[in-house]
């Protein structure tokens, strides 16, 4: 069955955007997975389709109506989940992108204003999904991050060459760093194991790179990491034991 996405919001020429390109938009065409988005206005109340009113309690800003919502949601209520792209929400993850890329697709809500009414929220059980600690000025490029992260996991997206295996998170590391050619470039080298053959040593290298990123940059990501690890996990079962050769240091001013 088809991937479906619907996105309830009031800028769907908005869609599809970015995600008309490259990888997603090849998976389109291809039908791997089905766009629709859905202009909340329809459900507007009165002549001028009215979606917001002021908030209850005073203060600056829209707040869109619950019934406008309610009525927007009542059209796509199936087994997909359905999220409210929001600030408030949960950080998204790549866990939870796996999760609903394993699913049958996503509703998606896109706020504009000060948001949505809280009300609908709680009656329709909608997942609060945030993009990251800052406020964008709709929900509508959070949702195409989201679909694009989705997307790019469904099966026959990525090609053989561009697996999602190794990447960033998938393993509750960083992923480690890239090089290509030059081998030299403004007289800083690659490190040198990447060039010697050693495919075991590379993956050690790697492996180390992929924690010590992780350690540096993101010590939440690193605390976790290192929790599941004590537990004996991760392949491997030792990768935040020191490793077992000394590791080249990674590349921090000019290398030759
Ligand atoms: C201007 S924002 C509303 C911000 C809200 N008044 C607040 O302070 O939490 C309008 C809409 O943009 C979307 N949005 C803004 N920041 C977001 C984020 N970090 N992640 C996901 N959606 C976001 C939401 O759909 C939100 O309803």
């Amino acid at each position: 069955m088809t991937w479906h996405a619907t996105v309830l919001t009031l800028f769907p020429p908005m869609f599809p955007g970015p995600l008309g390109h490259s990888l997603a938009g090849r998976a389109l065409a291809e039908g791997r997975w089905a766009l629709e988005a859905r202009d909340l206005r329809v459900h507007g109340i009165g002549p001028h389709r009215s979606v917001d009113d002021t908030p209850f309690g005073g203060g600056a800003g829209m707040v869109l109506r619950p019934d406008v919502v309610d009525a927007a949601l009542a059209g796509c209520a199936d087994a997909r989940p359905a999220l409210y792209l929001s600030p408030r929400g949960a950080r998204l993850t790549q866990a939870r992108v796996t999760e609903l890329a394993a699913g049958p697709g996503v509703v998606l809500l896109c706020g504009r204003y000060e948001g949505v009414d809280a009300r609908v929220v709680e009656a329709r059980g909608l997942e609060e999904v945030s993009l990251g600690d800052f406020v964008l000025s709709g929900g509508e490029p959070a949702a195409i991050a989201l679909l694009d992260a989705c997307v790019r996991l469904l099966p026959g997206v990525l090609g053989a060459a561009e697996s999602a295996e190794e990447e960033s998170f998938s393993a509750g590391l960083l992923e480690y760093p890239h090089y290509t050619r030059p081998a030299v470039w403004q007289g800083r080298a690659v490190p040198a194991v990447l060039v010697s053959g050693h495919h075991g040593e590379i993956a050690t290298w790697r492996r180390a790179e992929a924690e010590r990123a992780t350690r540096e940059r993101r010590p939440d990501l690193w605390a976790a990491y290192r929790s599941i690890d004590m537990q004996g996990r991760h392949a491997g079962g030792g990768g935040c034991q020191p490793p077992a050769r000394p590791l080249e240091q990674p590349a921090k001013g000019p290398r030759i």
